[in-house]
């Protein structure tokens, strides 16, 4: 073989050496960012769910809703009842397990089914019935704390309103807005 040869072939191996690198460096590149993008999806951080905060609110409708079945308003109480159904099927949804108890799964038992009986009662427009479905709702409250080690978590019926700002009356809701 002369030189040249030896010389043109050494140079076409280079050069095939050098595009595969470039080649490999790229598809690395490229792997990297698709693995960045499926991590990305994978991790996308889901709110946690915090137990207490869901708590919290449904003590302040619970607080509210008292107040506003027993003014007879009763597209307030149902308001409440909605707010009420939507965070507690919240928690029943998260598939929450604390010290090996189902908190999600005793929601349905003790928070939504006791409520969907509620929301039926309240139909009927009667404050004295309300009150005693009222009550019963509280118990559920009750008897899940005390099946979630929590019996020291004790719902009672409300004396005051938990804030001093609203009208629980129900007295504007058929006349138009006021200026
Ligand atoms: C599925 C069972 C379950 C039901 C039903 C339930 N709770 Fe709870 N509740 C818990 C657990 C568990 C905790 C403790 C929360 C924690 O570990 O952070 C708690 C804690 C609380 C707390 C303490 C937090 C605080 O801020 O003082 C309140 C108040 C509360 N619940 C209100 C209610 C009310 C009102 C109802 C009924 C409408 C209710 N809960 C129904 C399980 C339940």
């Amino acid at each position: 073989m002369s030189r040249a040869i030896t010389a043109l072939v050494l140079l076409a191996l280079i050069a095939a050496t050098g595009y595969n690198y470039l080649r490999i460096r790229s598809l690395e590149t490229k792997n990297q960012q698709l693995r960045a993008e499926v991590y990305g999806v994978m991790d996308e951080p889901e709110e946690p769910i915090e137990v207490a905060d869901i708590m919290t609110k449904l003590q302040r409708y619970m607080n509210k809703m008292w107040f506003a079945q027993s003014n007879s308003n009763w597209e307030l109480t149902e308001f409440y009842i909605e707010e009420m159904e939507e965070t507690m099927e919240l928690l029943s949804a998260s598939e929450v397990i604390e010290d090996n108890i189902d908190i999600s799964g005793l929601m349905v038992k003790f928070g939504l089914n006791p409520l969907g009986k509620h929301e039926h009662i309240v139909k009927q427009k009667n404050v004295q019935l309300a009150r005693s479905s009222y009550t019963d709702l509280v118990s559920n409250c009750n008897n899940c704390h005390k099946l979630s080690k929590h019996s020291f978590v004790i719902i009672t019926e409300p004396v005051t309103p938990v804030y001093d700002n609203q009208d629980y009356s129900g007295a504007n809701t058929t006349s138009g807005v006021s200026n």
